[in-house]
């Protein structure tokens, strides 16, 4: 695996490939590696020839009193992960080069923003966008991968794809859980034991309402949001918010149907910990 920090390098690496007849594929990632993240790394492998993992951890999507300064980081580790699930080029930018001083530039996909995850972190997913658009600008891959554990930042992703034209393939991997079920997450790693096996109430309470849901017992958002809260809070979780949405547009529905999202985010201890299932 060849490691560049720099954009010129990049380039030229992933231009050589490409004049080889090679199909790129990219994973983005703040790094701090888990098998969510390698997951994403073996679907790119699969579907493409020369994959390009990037490792930058975007202050522009980290709000004020948000951890950008605590957020953890392993190189070492990482870099052998990375080579071992079979990525071909490791973009690891430094600040100045993605961000250089007077920095001015940003991309929000309206709508989509502002809601679910986007209501308690404002501006997160401007800085998303922006990133995710400079790396594809960079990478000019041919597909990247994203993982549903994220779900409102696939969404956004397509959605900027799209109204840009920018000619990448968005593909998404399965969230990959630990066996408690808790959602892979490098903030994981913020919890103490009793927190995080207590943080593994999330999805036990979206399967609970998808059953619910499933066996025909309600419809209804409202009481199956309800359910929800009551399970995390009653395992000393504060939810931030839990929302049935449509898949598309991320916005609440007003009776449930197959195929809509459940979205949650709640905090076990200091640590915000998303989840979503697909009813
Ligand atoms: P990060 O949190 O490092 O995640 C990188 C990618 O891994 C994202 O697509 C995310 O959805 C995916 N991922 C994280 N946990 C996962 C899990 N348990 N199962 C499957 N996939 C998982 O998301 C970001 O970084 C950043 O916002 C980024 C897109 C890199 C832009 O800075």
């Amino acid at each position: 695996m060849r490691i560049v920090r720099s954009i010129k390098k990049a380039r030229e690496a992933v231009s050589r490939a490409r004049s080889r007849g090679l199909k790129i594929a990219f994973v983005p990632t703040m790094g701090y590696l888990h098998e969510g993240h390698l997951s994403l790394v073996r679907i790119a492998r699969h579907y493409a020839d020369y994959v390009v993992v990037s490792i930058f951890v975007n202050p522009t999507q980290f709000g004020p009193r948000e951890d950008l300064a605590r957020y953890p980081r392993n190189m070492h580790r990482d870099r052998a992960l990375l080579t071992k699930a079979g990525t071909d080029l490791l973009f690891y930018p430094t600040l100045r080069a993605i961000y250089p001083k007077g920095y001015r530039t940003y991309v929000e996909v309206t709508g989509l923003s502002g809601v679910l995850c986007g209501s308690s972190r404002s501006g997160h997913f401007r800085g998303v966008a922006t990133i995710v658009l400079k790396l594809f600008n960079i990478i000019k891959p041919d597909l990247a991968v994203f993982g549903r554990k994220d779900f409102q930042q696939s969404v956004i992703i397509r959605r900027m794809v799209w109204d840009l034209d920018v000619a990448v393939r968005i593909m998404t991997g399965p969230t990959v859980r630990e066996k408690s079920g808790l959602a892979m997450s490098s903030r994981n790693d913020y919890l103490t034991p009793v927190l995080r096996r207590d943080a593994a109430i999330i999805y036990q309470a979206l399967r609970c309402a998808r059953t619910g849901f499933r066996k025909g017992e309600t419809a209804d958002p409202s009481a199956l949001t309800g359910m929800i809260k009551k399970m995390i809070g009653n395992r000393g979780g504060r939810v931030d918010y839990v929302s049935v949405v449509d898949p598309d547009r991320l916005a609440p529905v007003k009776k449930a149907k197959r195929g809509d999202l459940i979205a949650v985010a709640a905090f076990f201890g200091k640590t915000r910990l998303i989840d979503n299932i697909t009813l």
